[in-house]
């Protein structure tokens, strides 16, 4: 999977994509991610990317000429299967879609800044709006790296335990139960009994109960649906 990111300020995300997960996905060649700085394709030799709203109003917007040029230019060596806009109000992200976008191929996620993209650009080139979640970020670099890490861990042999992204929160609209490791005794603070027999069938048992009880109290709004 090939993801390619346009940024005015790639160099944001250089540390999240040099570690943990990602880091050993890009090593075994499952993932790539590629940033590229908007500003290669300024307007002028100022490097300007944005100007002012028509309209007025505080806030710039990012120019259409940049975005269009990095767009075609990308688009020469990549055939992408989605152009994501990261803006605050696209589609809010969830697991399913996150599911969905770890079947793709080749990905370009364009990151907004100030007061966003020219619409323009959105009208004509981009075929996804995501944001991941109710609250405003100051550019979309930070989504985008959201977006990277919840996509890259679902690559198949990205995960060592390959079972273990189907146990997560979520993957089955459940959150997840509680875990526990050594000591059994910590300060008189016990791990449950049932963890500790051996008998797998009672532990599934328990972690479905527990994974249940916990949804119903935190987020009753995801068994609504069923
Ligand atoms: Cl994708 N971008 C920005 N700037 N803010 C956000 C967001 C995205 N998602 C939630 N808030």
């Amino acid at each position: 999977m090939h993801i390619h990111i346009l940024s005015v300020i790639p160099e944001l995300m250089e540390s999240p994509l040099s570690h943990s997960i990602l880091k050993r996905a890009k090593e075994k060649g499952l993932l790539s991610v590629t940033l590229h700085p908007l500003r290669k394709w300024a307007v002028n030799e100022y490097g300007q990317v944005d100007d002012y709203q028509y309209g007025g109003g505080a806030g710039m917007v990012m120019m259409c000429e940049p975005l269009e040029k990095a767009i075609l230019e990308l688009q020469k060596e990549n055939k992408f299967d989605e152009i994501i806009y990261l803006t605050p109000d696209g589609k809010t992200l969830n697991q399913p879609m996150v599911n969905t976008l770890s079947l793709k191929n080749n990905l370009l996620l364009i990151c907004g800044h100030y007061k966003g993209i020219d619409q323009r650009i959105r009208d004509h080139y981009v075929t996804m709006e995501i944001s991941i979640g109710d609250y405003v970020l100051s550019g979309g670099e930070t989504a985008a790296i959201v977006l990277v890490d919840a996509i890259g861990r679902l690559i198949p042999g990205v995960l060592n335990d390959e079972t273990s992204a189907l146990t997560d929160s979520f993957q089955d609209n459940l959150l997840a139960p509680p875990v526990y490791t050594r000591p059994a005794d910590y300060k008189g603070w016990k791990v449950p009994d049932i963890l500790l027999s051996g008998d797998l069938k009672k532990i599934e048992e328990w972690r479905y109960e527990e994974a249940l009880k916990r949804t119903q109290e935190r987020r009753p709004d995801l068994l609504e649906g069923e």
